[in-house]
């Protein structure tokens, strides 16, 4: 299914190196069903060539006020009033800071002024340029002003250093889209909790009980509730995972206990969370100063219950707060999750099984189920941990709404 039937986008093009990913893009617009016309900047045609653009979108680019071979006027009135979005991708540094001051000496802009539908941006930039203060000002500018903004992710940029600013990727810029045109899933203004990975509870100075959770689940998910918006504190547990994405704000905790306080810190000021952590069940009665000597006799160690966290959120949780807890089974999976569901007073749960081959703990995919409170389920085949967290985000999206 196409999920841009007979949508009317302008796409705006800058001068920037991102915009060999505007190929990209329209392509992939058009093959979701929109209607795409181009709109370049002089600077974008050093990068990309109007052919390419025109070729892809089936639209004539357009760059100029008017044609200069026979007069005709390129009407960004026109232009502005048929739109049911404009996307600037890639947005330069130029054109953001020309936006917010309302200068209009080139066809986008002009198009921009009389834009009545919604306007997205996706800035491409060097990370220096995009942290400057004038940047940033103008962003927040536009934001108030309503213009969204598709965050550039971190990752490695075209002069070679490392940080935030290069444009976001074609894939994600249209997923953004469809969830703007959709009105739906946007989880702007929203702040949720997400707790991943392993807890290590130590027995001394060095050794620890700990399992092998990757994290994986739960940085997929927070990174889905920034990708539609939302603010996210993650409390991690020890992992090799980093935040790729603005909008994260990542508290490293590493024992059961430690992952408690941070999240009775966190969830009273949230709208939910997500406890996609292996959280320690015991933990040793005391931990042994220094390092344990080797000895010739057995040793035991005792261990005592550790508090359980989705539970206690669960008997603070607020009305317009939703709880989302997973749950690990072995055996009776279905009646496991269910009594889980009900005891911890979750609002949602999902349910994956140690019995399914490549699901779980540490590997890249999960197979999962996911039941809320009012007893509708949805059972989903393997997939990649970053497909399922759009599954249950989804699900949260509905709850929350
Ligand atoms: N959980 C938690 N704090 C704990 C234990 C579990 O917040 N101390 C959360 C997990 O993050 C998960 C849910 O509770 O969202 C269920 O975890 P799971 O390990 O499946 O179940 P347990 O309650 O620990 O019970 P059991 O291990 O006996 O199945």
């Amino acid at each position: 299914m196409t999920t841009l039937n007979n949508k009317k986008i302008i796409l705006g093009v800058t001068g920037s190196i991102a915009a060999y990913k505007a190929a990209t893009l329209v392509r992939l617009l058009v093959k979701e069903g929109a209607d795409v016309k181009v709109v370049m900047t002089n600077a974008a045609k050093q990068f990309i060539t109007p052919l390419t653009m025109a070729t892809l979108s089936k639209h004539p680019v357009q760059v100029e006020f008017f044609n200069p071979e026979n007069g005709d006027w390129n009407s960004h009135v026109k232009l502005g009033l048929w739109a049911d979005l404009m996307l600037i991708a890639p947005a330069s540094a130029n054109t953001i800071g020309k936006m917010a001051c309302g200068i209009a000496d080139n066809l986008l802009l002009t198009t921009y002024l009389s834009a009545r539908c919604p306007v997205a941006l996706a800035p491409a930039m060097d990370l220096d340029m995009y942290a400057h203060v004038a940047q940033q000002q103008n962003l927040a500018l536009l934001r108030l002003r309503g213009v969204h903004v598709v965050e550039p992710p971190f990752g490695e940029l075209a002069s070679g250093l490392q940080g935030q600013g290069r444009m976001e990727e074609p894939e994600e810029i249209v997923r953004f889209v469809q969830m703007l045109l959709e009105k739906k899933a946007c989880l702007s203004g929203k702040h949720f909790v997400v707790t991943a990975g392993p807890t290590y509870e130590n027995i001394d100075a060095v050794r620890f009980i700990g399992n092998s959770s990757s994290g994986k689940m739960g940085y997929a998910i927070a990174e889905e509730l920034a990708c539609r918006g939302a603010r996210v504190t993650l409390i991690s547990g020890p992992v090799h995972m980093a935040v790729r994405r603005p909008g994260i704000t990542l508290c490293k905790v590493a024992s059961a206990k430690e992952m408690y306080e941070a999240a009775v810190r966190f969830f009273p000021d949230s709208d939910g969370a997500i406890m996609a952590a292996a959280v320690a069940d015991f933990t040793p009665e005391s931990c042994v100063e220094g390092k344990l000597k080797r000895g010739k006799d057995a040793l035991s160690i005792t261990l005592t219950p550790t508090k359980d966290i989705a539970a206690h959120l669960g008997s603070i949780k607020k009305e317009n707060q939703t709880l989302v807890g997973f749950a690990l089974e072995v055996a009776n999976e279905h009646a496991n999750a269910l009594k889980k569901l009900r005891e911890k007073n979750l609002d949602i749960i999902v349910l994956n099984s140690l019995n399914d081959p490549n699901a779980g703990f540490n590997f890249d995919t999960n197979k999962v189920c996911i039941i809320d409170k009012t007893g509708k389920e949805a059972s989903y085949a393997l997939k990649s941990k970053v497909e399922v967290a759009k599954d249950i985000v989804d699900t949260l999206s509905e709850w929350a709404a």
